[in-house]
């Protein structure tokens, strides 16, 4: 995956390379997301037999060939011409969900046109324009999609400094610094010059009025909706009657607040580390929600995937699906849908072995008896791991130390 980073890099305009590989103010959650994966260890089992093992899985009672979906990512289509159309297709193949952005440069019947008709997933941002997401979500019904994923944790949106550096925009801004470095780019340019998709075709033509790239920024900057409550989930869910993924959960109540608007599944997400710098990461947030309430509700996860190990830890601490979007984006920058396909053999190829090693035929049965924290001890927890601590506390402060004893 390092490798598909390193070319994304090299073929991909600094301004669309940095969008996706950045995070909000200091990226400290960025990092942690990844970090936090690593620090989690697995443990090895020998002696069982582990031939007729599959990374086969449901995700909301869909089959899936492994249970990782592409995440919703906005302006894919500036990572590689027609992005979103070709990773469409790698999912697709591959056998895996592929989620649409809102803010993505290929439009919702671009995709269905790519894929024939076959079903994929729409991700969702509620705009203030409250008219505007009725017809999203109506185009979204006639493009056969087939579940709808609702984010949340961007009613403002996070300030990456990167892309505030850049000038970012789709279609790039030809300043002489982005043309010099565009130019550099050769294999993106020109694909680009060969497709007519280079800016937000879910918005361009369906909103009056809205054409020229400064418009259309100034739209996109007022239609975050500050005012975004769990009313408008509800909303949402008396207009959709298909499954619908409630993403951007970190917390416990807001889980459950996602139970009563009538979600079918959550997503714990800190979007990528791209919103509240200081958050902490998703796979730490995981464990006590899938606690609390993975029996009433389809708990999934992303941030910080870049293995089929990340996956299969993501599992042990109750997620039923994860996503990717920084893997799918730096395969889909190197190498258009071929690098996708990639980043998910690389992904399906690491979950297997590595399923494999700890002694499992099947990433859902998996669970937290695989993991060992860093100094090799069973993975607590969460409510036995805050029960021993608190326990540990009062066991300390009820103990009279000697020297108090001699006083
Ligand atoms: C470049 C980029 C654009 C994104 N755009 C969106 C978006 O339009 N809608 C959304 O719900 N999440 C968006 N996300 C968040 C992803 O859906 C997902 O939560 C995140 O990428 C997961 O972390 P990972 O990149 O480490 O896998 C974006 C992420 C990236 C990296």
């Amino acid at each position: 995956m390092e490798d598909l980073r390193v070319l994304a890099k090299r073929r991909v305009p600094r301004m669309f390379y940095e969008y996706a590989d950045s995070g909000s103010w200091t990226e400290g959650t960025y990092r942690s997301n990844q970090e936090d994966f690593e620090k989690i260890k697995l443990r090895q089992r020998v002696g069982v037999s582990i031939e007729s093992r599959s990374t086969a899985a449901t995700m909301l009672g869909r089959g899936v060939a492994l249970p990782v979906a592409i995440a919703p990512t906005g302006l894919t289509g500036m990572q590689h011409a027609d992005g979103e159309m070709l990773a469409a297709r790698a999912a697709r193949d591959f056998g895996v969900p592929f989620t649409l952005s809102t803010m993505s440069i290929c439009s919702i019947e671009d995709v269905a046109q790519a894929l024939n008709g076959d079903p994929f997933w729409f991700q969702v941002y509620v705009m203030r324009d409250r008219r505007f997401v009725e017809r999203l979500i109506a185009r979204a019904k006639a493009a056969n999609v087939g579940a709808l994923v609702l984010t949340l944790d961007l009613p403002v949106s996070g300030q990456r400094h990167k892309d505030l550096k850049n000038g970012l925009s789709a279609p790039p801004k030809l300043t002489l610094s982005n043309f010099a470095n565009i130019l550099g780019k050769p294999r993106w340019w020109w694909n680009m010059l060969r497709t007519r998709r280079r800016t937000l075709g879910n918005i361009v033509g369906h909103i009056e009025g809205i054409g020229s790239t400064t418009l259309l920024s100034e739209w996109c900057a007022q239609q975050f909706d500050p005012t975004l409550s769990w009313e408008d989930v509800r909303w949402i869910r008396r207009l959709w009657h298909g499954k619908l993924i409630v993403k951007g959960i970190q917390d416990v109540q807001d889980a459950h607040h996602a139970i009563a608007a009538g979600a079918d599944a959550i997503v714990v997400s800190n979007h990528g580390g791209r919103q509240l710098d200081g958050a902490i990461s998703s796979i730490r947030a995981l464990p006590l929600i899938a606690e609390q309430v993975g029996t009433q509700i389809e708990v999934h996860m992303d941030g910080g995937i870049r293995s089929g190990q990340d996956v299969l830890k993501a599992l042990a601490l109750g997620a039923k699906g994860t996503y990717i979007g920084r893997s799918m984006l730096y395969g889909l920058g190197a190498l258009g849908q071929r690098g996708v396909t990639r980043a998910l053999e690389i992904i399906q190829k690491e979950l297997d072995l590595t399923m494999a090693f700890c002694g499992y035929l099947r990433p859902g049965d998996v669970d937290r008896s695989i993991l060992l924290d860093e100094f090799g001890l069973p993975y607590l927890p969460q409510q036995s791991a805050r029960l021993l601590a608190s326990r540990f506390v009062a066991a300390q402060t009820s103990q009279t130390s000697p020297e108090l004893r001699v006083g």
